[in-house]
């Protein structure tokens, strides 16, 4: 069919038992709001229109979601999943194929959304149940005695015999928008609940000859729904184990799949070693053989092949190249680019510095805003005085240039090549090429001196 798709996503509960004044649609999984998996996978189909309907803190999630492609519907009271639609429908086309999915339901697949798809004509609707060993809560799927799908019946409104079905309606479904603009207008809220159920189309569906065409997901987490932070945590893991599993089928070994978190997107190449407790988050690039120490954060960074970040380290946006060497304890703050075999030592702070092929920052330093070139060493100790309080400054060390230990160097200043500077020295101007400078109070040592003796 070549129908316009528009998908319809309900966000305007109010998520009361996540017991939190943010939306429960905002609430995070893999570090990204529930929702916004939703409208990931809803980009992913390639559909022509994306609605979310709000209520709940309608603002704070219009806020957290920058996407201009989306449009909003505002449910401004909750009568129930038929209304909520009901309130995105006046923007969807006629012709439109309408799928339904919900905020809250953060796992749904594309393949499996493709696969529902498929079931759609003008003359089917397509649903998706699930079978569970526990369907209690869930709105039962009734078949006639063809086994064709005749109606839903809501937990609160079904018989002891209807509650003995184990196959539920996971709330996603799709059909054409004329359907549902002829059928929203004649539900009715006379049930147990007293709300407007968008599970009733299915018996209208039925009545008017629809063929009611059922897909199921390949697991039920797809379809599972965060209601309180137990069923968010255990998504989040399953979710978690999932992406172990892919890096572990790529190549990477870990030191235990169910000690590494991605929220993000991570891209490996092949003999990676990621060792416990490291988090990944934003967009990650390891190549080939890089090795990964525990406690790490890494986010928004490439690592070139044969790189090794040691245990306790941090990188943010950062580019660190082939074979350089982090940590353990470093500190790689945003705009850093490490050259090719270059090291980073305990505790140490990078930020917006390029640091040259071979060069080394081996021990307690603060490099920032800084251009160091090839091979040079910067001893113990050596900051970078960067900040006047107001302004920023760069500092300059030119290829080979030695960095004596307990230096600072105040910016603006360029060390030149192979110039040399003296431990302990404060340098406020310009080193040339091959020069050694040393600012720093003489040494005096005083003979026959006498220490101060207690009074009697
Ligand atoms: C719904 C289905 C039930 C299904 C279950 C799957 C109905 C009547 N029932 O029940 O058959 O088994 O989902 O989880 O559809 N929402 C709004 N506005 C409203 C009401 C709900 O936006 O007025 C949103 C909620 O934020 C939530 C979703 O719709 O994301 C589902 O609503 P909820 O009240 O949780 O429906 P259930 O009772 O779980
Ligand atoms: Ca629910």
């Amino acid at each position: 069919m070549n129908q316009p798709l528009h998908i319809v996503i309900l966000a305007a509960g109010q998520g009361t038992r996540m017991k939190s004044s943010l939306p429960k649609v905002l609430h995070c999984l893999a570090g990204r709001p529930l929702l916004h998996h939703v409208i990931n996978t809803a980009e992913t189909l390639g559909a022509d229109g994306i609605h979310v309907v709000i209520g709940h803190g309608a603002d704070n999630v219009k806020a957290a979601t920058p996407s201009k492609s989306i449009h909003w519907a505002l449910q401004s009271e909750q009568l129930g999943t038929g209304h909520a639609v009901a309130q995105a429908l006046p923007q969807v086309p006629d012709d439109a194929k309408v799928l339904v999915l919900y905020g809250d339901v953060p796992l749904i697949s594309t393949a499996t959304l493709e696969r529902l798809l498929s079931g759609l004509s003008e003359k089917s609707l397509a649903l998706l149940t699930v079978r569970l060993s526990d369907p209690s809560g869930y709105g039962r799927i009734l078949r006639n005695a063809e086994g064709k799908v005749t109606a839903i019946v809501e937990q609160k409104d079904a018989s002891e015999e209807q509650k003995q079905i184990d196959e539920v309606n996971t709330g996603i479904l799709a059909v054409m928008a004329s359907h549902l603009k002829q059928w929203l207008p004649q539900l009715s809220n006379s049930n147990a609940q007293g709300e407007y159920y968008l599970t009733d189309v299915i018996a209208m569906a039925a009545q008017g000859g629809l063929a009611i065409e059922v897909a199921q997901p390949p697991c039920e987490e797809e379809v599972e729904g965060v209601n309180n932070r137990v069923q968010l945590a255990t998504l989040e893991r399953w979710y978690q184990h999932r992406q172990a599993e892919r890096l572990m089928l790529e190549g990477a070994t870990l030191a235990d799949p169910s000690r590494v978190d991605i929220r993000g997107e991570v891209e490996i190449g092949r003999d990676l070693f990621i060792d416990i407790n490291v988090v990944f988050e934003g967009r990650v690039r390891l190549g080939d053989g890089v090795r990964i120490g525990p406690n790490c954060v890494i986010r928004d960074a490439e690592l070139e092949a044969g790189c090794e970040v040691m245990a306790n380290s941090v990188i943010e946006e950062a580019h660190i190249g082939t074979n350089a060497h982090v940590g353990p304890f470093a500190r790689i703050r945003p705009g850093t680019r490490l050259a090719e075999g270059s090291k980073i030592g305990n505790f140490v702070e990078v930020k917006k510095a390029i640091i040259g092929e071979g060069s080394k920052v081996n021990h307690l330093s603060y490099i920032g805003d800084a251009e160091i070139g090839r091979h040079v060493n910067v001893g113990a100790g050596t900051i970078t005085c960067n900040y006047d309080g107001v302004n920023k400054f760069r500092t300059v060390m030119e290829d080979g240039a030695f960095i004596g230990s307990n230096s600072a160097l105040v910016a603006p200043v360029t060390i030149g090549r192979d110039a040399t500077i003296g431990a302990g020295s404060t340098i406020t101007r310009d080193v040339a090429a091959g020069e050694l400078a040393v600012a720093r109070g003489k040494q005096r040592n005083i003979e026959g001196w006498e220490r101060p003796r207690k009074k009697s």
